[in-house]
């Protein structure tokens, strides 16, 4: 009963915010995952060979296999498998701003079932060998199906790890003041104009110059009028009909946000 009224009340919220908080309709998008890359981490071959290196991990396998082995004897429903098409890419890019920045800490609001984003920023620290991720899930599938966030997150990937069960509202300032400056963040939570705005200008004052803020499923205004508050523009990619932002603090050459009126 819990679960349906919360995911019925959620479901409200999108569609009010799709009257009130419609994106602008001349928001500039992009479908070029690479040369968005480039803009943001510039044109190196360091860069080239992070996002090569993305494609070839395979790391989709390892968490369709753990996924094949934790879930024999769950009544997990067929949504919850390994990533694929347009949503594969974006994650090939997260690896790289990983991979290429090597942040010492990282936090994500919304790990899902799967927990691919988690994934792919793990195999990034694992191969840098540093960094650390805590990420935040409220726990919608383990009401709805009984399966912890984050179910395919490979075992190897794990040490580096930390899941907070608990709404954002109520654990990330708490997160944020126990983890001192994250040089990294990513929401894919609750996907509603008042949350997203609350977790923006939560995160933005820990982030340093050069840190980046990255959004899934950037469906309303909040990150356009975000950006706006901090006199930044921020870049969308579009995978499938998914908008994906991207916003980075200014401090490094080639950044892909730029102050307004520059
Ligand atoms: C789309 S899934 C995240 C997918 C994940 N990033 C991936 O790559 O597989 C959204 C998740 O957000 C969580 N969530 C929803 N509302 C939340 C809130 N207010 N605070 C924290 N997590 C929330 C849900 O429990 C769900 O697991």
């Amino acid at each position: 009963m819990g679960a349906a009224f919360s995911s019925l009340a959620m479901r409200l919220r999108l569609r009010l915010d799709g009257i009130f908080h419609r994106p602008p309709r001349d928001r500039p998008v992009s479908t070029n995952v690479e040369g968005e890359l480039f803009q943001l981490l510039g044109d190196s071959p360091e860069v080239r060979r992070a996002w090569s290196e993305s494609h070839v991990i395979g790391l989709e396998q390892r968490i369709s296999a753990r996924l094949r082995g934790t879930l024999r004897f769950s009544r997990a429903p067929a949504p919850v498998a390994e990533p694929s098409g347009p949503w594969l890419e974006m994650l090939r890019l997260i690896y790289t701003v990983v991979r290429v920045r090597r942040p010492e800490r990282v936090i994500e609001t919304g790990v899902g079932p799967v927990g691919s984003s988690s994934a792919f920023i793990l195999e990034a620290m694992r191969a840098n060998g540093r960094g650390h991720l805590w990420s935040l899930d409220a726990g919608r599938y383990t009401a709805l199906y009984g399966i912890e966030p984050g179910l395919g997150i490979p075992e190897e990937l794990r040490s580096r790890h930390s899941l907070i069960i608990g709404e954002s509202r109520k654990c990330l300032p708490q997160l944020l003041e126990r983890c001192g400056p994250v040089e990294m963040f990513l929401h894919d939570s609750d996907h509603s104009h008042s949350n997203m705005r609350f977790e923006f200008d939560s995160v933005w004052p820990r982030l340093p110059p050069g840190g980046i803020l990255l959004c899934d499923d950037a469906n309303n205004d909040s990150l356009d009028r975000f950006s706006r508050s901090v006199n930044l523009e921020p870049a969308f990619l579009l995978y499938g009909s998914t908008p994906f932002g991207v916003l980075q603090k200014p401090a490094t050459a080639g950044s892909l946000t730029v102050p307004l009126g520059s």
